[in-house]
């Protein structure tokens, strides 16, 4: 597998796994009421595991997975781009309205997702080709 698949997906389960513990809370704090202060972290259990987990996951299985040129997986710079723009992201538009940090930055949030998608599509459309094409045209 190669490196930057590792690092999606090692990252898509520190995410599933934080994740699933703040909605393992939630769950109970809906019967056993521990503190309303804990219904703060319901964005960041949303974002986590839409996007940092489902995602990302299909990033790293993406990048892997999608035919080859040759041996090369052509240009991997966009994909490296978007696993740092994703990450950035999904933590900054998680965390901004846990923290009361003003609106702009959930907004940034989302945008460096927006940009985490296209950086990635930059680099598999090519790659999205019958075995064996070079990539070029259709
Ligand atoms: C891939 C897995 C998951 C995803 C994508 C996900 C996503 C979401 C989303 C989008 C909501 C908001 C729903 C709404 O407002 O109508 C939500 C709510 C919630 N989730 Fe998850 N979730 C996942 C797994 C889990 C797990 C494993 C737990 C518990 C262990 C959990 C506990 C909760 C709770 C308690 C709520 C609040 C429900 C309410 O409105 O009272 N989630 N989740």
């Amino acid at each position: 597998m190669p490196r930057l698949s590792r690092w999606f997906i090692r990252a898509a389960l520190v995410n599933l796994a934080v994740g699933f513990t703040i909605g393992g809370l939630l769950l109970g704090h809906k019967a056993f009421p521990v503190h309303p202060l804990l219904w703060r972290l319901f964005p960041l259990h949303i974002e986590l595991l839409l996007f940092g987990w489902t995602l990302q996951l299909i990033m790293g299985v993406g990048f892997w997975i999608f035919p080859r040129f040759w041996r090369s997986r052509g240009n991997e710079r966009p994909a490296w781009l978007a696993f740092f723009l994703l990450n950035a992201g999904v933590w900054l538009a998680g965390l901004s309205p846990m923290l009361s940090l003003p609106p702009v930055l959930l907004t940034t949030g989302r945008l460096l997702e927006l940009a985490a998608v296209a950086a990635f599509a930059v680099h598999a459309w090519p790659r999205i080709k019958p075995p064996g094409a070079s990539g070029r045209g259709f």
